[in-house]
């Protein structure tokens, strides 16, 4: 339906600028209560049945505004990578020709910059085509710890560490707001798997979700300003996210002071008093909740109209802080933009990480007159598939195209065959693969095809270089389900084996979203890179770190164990927990995705035992369990090589107000510019609470030309150093003897120095 575009709905703009000249003291959640005058006599005039008309889907991807008083609909976009595709009736695409989006480079590979300023632009230049589009809100980002190195989402998230996920999401945040579109911070909170997502009960106890899993949604929320919260599908200590009143009403609006809205992830209402009293605003999708049900109990005195007003009041909050795009303006050229584009570029380019370089194979050395490109990864694309997280791209750069155009300019002759199959889960919509292609695998642990494998080799040995492309894609990692294990599919291991008995020279192109065995790799490979799935420019900036144009300066957002087995989860026994298998709801709620029928799905799940996930590692995710017990892994937390080596002169720490601050000097000693990203963590000494052996506190990515000297100054708050105590449930400060630690990865501490909080 189409609104009048008169209405009472205040420009952005002008209710940013209200806001700012009412007091510079307001706080980012509180600049959104500047309308509520004005919304509180809006509501004034609503009937209960109009106000319910706002708290359920419209579309799967709108909900409704108040036509009669003007006030327009709310519209909501996918996700953190793109700007998802128009699409209709069970998603399916609507064949749009101008909703081509930029694919920015997913999650972990922005993480991987460590850059507060490219999350800000990446944020931004979403924004920017929410609004081309016509969105007022993007369903992301995706700020959900990395608990688990097989998780199907883990390439959505950012990191495994609090601190860089939560800085990076502040940045996010406020640069989407500002280009003019509201985020909705996903997915709120614990759900860091995919396995059972929309049943688990994750049970935690209160230091480890607020130390770990709550920060970035926290910083996001009280620094950012973010107006959007997605409750997630699973139960956070026996209630659903969406009806989780310690969740939602306590900790996010009670604590946080959070003032916008929260929207159920699709599927994930599951009640209508325990969601209207747990702290849901929208139901998406569907109406059975929040629709005539939620009437009918303000009706029959059940619930107090009042908790309809708030929800209304919140939902009105957002509407009028986001100018909503008249429908005219929307979609009248293409989501894809130059200016949105150069931001995925040069996230890209410095996302990848050089994880290992033992025999300086790379750069590309200037003799080499031809190169073998061996791996189907080097020619697939990436940014479709992986359900909501998927991109209609605008176009995609493979790895493939990257490297034969480079190789073109300077005279340098490419070669390429697939090497292996590539597992696809399915092909189109519904559509199983078609299992007789020679180039798809039924399975990710089909061996490696012998036919595939011997062109592999005769032209590895033609070659002065081989570049092998291994890695994962996304049938293997994807949203609905966790992968079974990291091993690398399809026979990668035998092949890279192969490839290197023929030609040694090789150096090996991990096109991943998350981390992957490499224990045989490993040997077969004297370098290793990081490339990601890196969004359209994604071939241009690997083929730029490969030759040398640019060196490279990614960092892992994660850890790479040297198996899985290694990892926390794993470890303390508490993952896959008591069922096992794939993901329930996403059979049973995106049909479309499946290819299933509701019926033999039904008759599975109600077959099944509830299932319980305790995460019994604590607080030692990620690094903090590798270093704590002193399990060895392959690729460290913050580990990245350079082309160059950085010197870090000695530490000098001050304490500032309630701030500390360490400040060196750090020299590149190679001859070209590189970016360095410095770390600096901290290790309690004597400390009567159980602490990690070192937690990231802050860092800073630096560039410095060949040669050059710069001063850094990495900083934190003290209150950073709190810890979260169950027995009086509230921050405390230890005093007490730090040690603070500075370098180059979590493994590689330069310089440190004592002081005392
Ligand atoms: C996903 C969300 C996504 C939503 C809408 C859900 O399945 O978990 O991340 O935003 O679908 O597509």
């Amino acid at each position: 339906m189409k609104h009048s575009s008169t209405s009472i709905i205040l420009p952005a703009v002008l209710a940013i600028a209200i806001a700012a000249g009412c007091s510079n003291s307001l706080s980012p959640q509180d600049r959104l209560t500047v309308n509520d005058k004005k919304i509180n006599e809006i509501i004034a005039q609503m009937t209960l049945e109009e106000k319910v008309e706002m708290l359920h889907s419209k579309t799967n991807m709108s909900s409704e505004g108040v036509p009669r008083l003007g006030i327009q609909d709310i519209k909501y976009t996918d996700g953190p990578f793109g700007i998802r595709e128009e699409n209709g009736e069970g998603f399916r695409p609507l064949g749009w020709t101008l909703d081509s989006a930029t694919y920015f480079p997913t999650g972990s590979a922005l993480a991987a910059t460590w850059s507060k300023e490219l999350a800000y632009k990446n944020g931004w230049a979403m924004g920017k085509e929410g609004r081309l589009r016509g969105k007022d809100i993007i369903l992301g980002p995706a700020i959900n710890i990395q608990r688990l190195p097989v998780g199907g989402r883990t390439y959505e998230y950012l990191s495994e560490d609090p601190v860089l996920a939560a800085r990076l999401s502040v940045e996010y945040t406020i640069g989407s707001q500002e280009a003019g579109t509201a985020v909705c911070l996903k997915h709120y909170a614990l759900n860091n798997q995919e396995t059972n997502r929309g049943s688990v009960n994750v049970i935690a106890d209160e230091r480890t979700m607020r130390e770990i899993y709550l920060k970035p949604f926290e910083a996001a929320v009280k620094e950012g300003g973010a107006m959007c919260v997605m409750p997630a599908y699973n139960k956070v200590n026996g209630y659903y996210c969406s009806e989780n009143a310690h969740l939602n009403n306590e900790i996010l609006r009670g604590e946080w002071g959070f003032k916008g809205m929260t929207v159920s992830d699709w599927g994930g209402t599951h009640s209508t008093m325990g969601a209207a009293l747990g702290g849901l605003c929208v139901q998406m999708t569907g109406d059975n909740y929040f629709g005539q049900a939620l009437i009918d109990s303000v009706r029959n005195g059940a619930l107090d109209e009042a908790v309809v007003d708030a929800k209304v009041r919140e939902i009105l909050r957002l509407r009028f802080a986001i100018e909503p795009v008249p429908e005219d303006v929307a979609n009248t050229v293409m989501t894809s933009q130059p200016e949105t584009q150069k931001i995925a570029y040069e996230i890209a380019q410095k996302s990848i990480v050089l994880l290992k370089n033992e025999a300086g194979n790379l750069p590309i050395a200037k003799d080499v007159k031809k190169i073998a490109v061996i791996g189907q990864n080097a020619v697939l694309t990436t940014a479709a598939g992986g359900i909501g997280a998927g991109v209609k791209t605008l176009y995609e750069i493979s790895p493939l195209e990257g490297i034969s155009k480079r190789a073109a300019e300077a005279g340098i002759e490419v070669t390429y065959a697939p090497g292996y199959k590539s597992y696809s889960m399915r092909m189109g919509w519904g559509r199983q693969a078609e299992q007789t292609d020679p180039l798809i695998a039924k399975s990710t642990d089909e061996p490696a095809d012998p036919a595939l494998l011997a062109e592999a080799v005769a032209l590895a040995k033609e070659a002065d270089m081989v570049l092998f492309f291994g890695g994962t894609n996304k049938s293997i990692e994807t949203e609905g389900s966790d992968r079974k294990n990291i091993d690398l599919p399809c026979g990668q291991n035998e092949i890279i084996q192969a490839l290197y008995e023929a030609n040694p020279n090789v150096a090996t192109v991990l096109i991943s979203g998350g981390p992957t065995d490499l224990r045989t790799l490993d040997k077969y490979s004297p370098a290793i890179v990081q490339g990601w799935w890196n969004g359209l420019e994604g071939g241009t900036a690997l083929a730029e770190v490969l030759f040398g144009d640019i060196a490279p300066s990614g960092k892992l957002p994660f850890t790479f164990p040297l198996k899985l087995e290694d990892s926390p989860a794993y470890a303390t026994g508490s993952f896959p927990g008591n069922r096992s298998g794939e993901d329930l709801f996403t059979l049973m709620y995106r049909l479309d995705a499946t290819g299933y029928t509701r019926e033999q799905i039904q008759e599975y799940i109600a077959s099944l035992p509830d299932p319980v996930s305790e995460y019994k590692e604590g607080i030692l995710v990620g690094y903090r369990w590798f270093e704590t017990k002193e399990v060895p892994v392959m690729y460290a937390f913050g580990h990245g090589l350079s082309y160059v080596d950085f010197e870090y002169g000695e530490l000098s720490c001050r304490q500032k107000k309630d701030r500390i601050q360490v400040s060196f000097a750090l020299r590149n000693l190679g001859d070209m510019e590189a970016d360095e990203v410095a770390q600096l963590y901290v290790r309690r000494i004597g400390s009567k609470v159980e602490r990690p052996l070192k937690e990231l506190e802050a860092f800073d990515r630096i560039t410095l030309k060949a040669g050059e000297t710069k001063k850094v100054t990495l900083e934190f708050p003290v209150s950073e150093l709190e810890h979260w105590d169950n027995a009086t449930d509230g921050w405390v400060l230890e005093p007490g003897k730090i040690e603070i630690l500075v370098g180059a990865a979590s493994d590689d501490i330069r310089q440190s120095i004592m002081t005392e909080i």
